[in-house]
């Protein structure tokens, strides 16, 4: 292979990971204050992606609410879905806790940034 062609394939390499994770996160739209959804769109023991205002919205226990940023703490991806109780970033499989947002499988060695989180009848306010 000459140094061209391998230079090339690394290239390759290196951008489908970049794109990757630009994919993820880079292409949405920046928060523009606060964010309202129902609390009913948030599963107890789990919880919701909101890619346009770049938060996760978590209930660990019914009725207690949480919300962080969805900007992962690894190489900054969005997150991108809550499952079996974690936020998980697919960028690199980072995965956080949905009570605290602790970095519980790395490579993220640090907690997603919280988020307040109101809520008012059956409508939960997240600010960005
Ligand atoms: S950016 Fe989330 S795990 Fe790497």
């Amino acid at each position: 292979m000459s140094r061209r062609a391998f230079v090339g394939g690394a290239c390759a390499v290196g951008c489908l990971a970049v794109t990757g994770c630009a994919g993820g996160g880079e292409s949405e739209p920046e928060p523009s204050g606060p964010v309202e959804l129902p609390a009913a769109d948030v599963p107890v023991g789990g919880g919701v992606v909101l890619r346009p205002g770049r938060v996760v919205v978590t209930q660990p226990e019914p009725g207690v609410f949480h919300a962080f940023s969805a900007v992962c703490t690894h190489q900054n991806c969005l997150v991108s879905a809550v499952n079996q109780g974690r936020i998980v970033c697919r960028c690199h499989g980072s995965q956080f806790a949905i009570e605290d947002g602790a970095a519980l499988v790395g490579p993220a060695q640090e907690p997603l940034a919280p988020r307040p989180v109101t809520v008012a009848g059956d409508t939960l306010t997240v600010g960005t």
